[in-house]
């Protein structure tokens, strides 16, 4: 991208947060779940940590799914996170959705939000998205609508079906399918899109939610090579202004992702069993033995 674009792709971002702040101030505060305002939920990053995981317990059945885990992710951080089947990688993006409660620990997001304390909906207005593995379009939908619907939130889906989207909307949603890649399908099915596709289009949604921090499990599972390159060049654009936590078995996705600074975390039995640079993890013994091989 020339940076001529990218100062324009900037002001129109700028004028769109500038027109959704007006639109919100004009509507005065909204409402949270149980009548508490949504602005208690706004996430405090001045501490430059997005996410704290401390001492997290899960068991199933007397079954450790997590086991005191704790780790932190910065904010803006890209975090890789391996580990064999079963280290309950997905046991703990569940806890921080509020999908499942752990019997002990705490989850802080940002320094000031109790996760622990929020439902799934509430922490998905704090700003966390959630990417499953299995992409969740609205098949029939076109792909534009599908971004359409994720922009608005529930309140102005039929608006948006309908083509009603302001200017500052209408720049959003172009700005989305470049980044994505899908501006050419924009009036396809989205039924229609390859795998990969699908699961960029589904980035595309969350991203229209405008999350502080992004989950992604398994997000290149089922990719062609050539997609899984193009999903690590989008995540690493998004690093900064998200916070990134990737689940990942394809350990060439990951050594894209982590190039040789960022930080990778190695799950085991429901907790950290090695964490740093990826050539270090790599050469853990404990590492090897569990996950890696030899
Ligand atoms: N709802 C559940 N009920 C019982 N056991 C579960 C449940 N969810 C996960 N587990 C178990 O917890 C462990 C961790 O699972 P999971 O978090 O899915 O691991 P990962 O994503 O790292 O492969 C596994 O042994 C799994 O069988
Ligand atoms: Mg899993």
């Amino acid at each position: 991208m020339t940076p001529d674009l990218m100062r324009a792709g900037a002001a129109r971002r700028a004028a769109y947060e500038a027109r959704m702040a007006a639109k919100r101030a004009a509507e005065g505060p909204p409402r949270g779940g149980f009548g508490r305002p949504l602005e208690r939920l706004e996430p405090v990053f001045t501490q430059g940590v997005a996410l704290y995981v401390e001492d997290l317990t899960v068991s199933f059945d007397g079954f450790k799914a997590l086991n005191s885990l704790s780790l932190t992710v910065n904010a803006g951080e890209l975090r890789c996170i391996i580990g064999p089947n079963g280290a309950g990688k997905t046991t703990m993006m569940d806890c921080i959705t509020g999908k499942t409660r752990p019997d002990s620990g705490h989850l802080t997001f940002g320094s000031n939000i109790d996760l622990l304390r929020l439902n799934e909906p509430e922490i998905a207005t704090a700003g966390i998205g959630r990417k499953f593995q299995k992409p969740t379009v609205y098949e029939r939908l076109t792909v534009h609508d599908n971004l359409a619907m994720s922009l608005a939130g529930p309140r102005s889906v039929r608006a948006n079906l309908f083509g009603h989207q302001n200017g500052a909307e209408r720049d959003r949603l172009d700005e989305l399918l470049t980044l994505i890649e899908l501006k050419d399908s924009a009036w396809r099915e989205a039924g229609l899109l390859s795998h990969g596709q699908k699961q960029w289009l589904e980035i595309g949604m969350l991203l229209a939610q405008d999350p502080k921090l992004l989950l992604l499990d398994e997000p290149v599972a089922g990719m062609t090579d050539e997609e899984t390159e193009r999903t690590a060049q989008l995540f690493l654009s998004l690093e900064g202004q998200h916070s990134l936590v990737v689940v990942e078995h394809d350990m060439k996705f990951v050594g894209e992702l982590a190039g040789t600074h960022r930080k990778v975390t190695v799950l085991h039995e429901g907790s950290v069993l090695a964490e740093g640079k990826l050539a270090d993890v790599q050469a853990d013994e404990r590492v090897v033995e569990v996950y890696l091989g030899r």
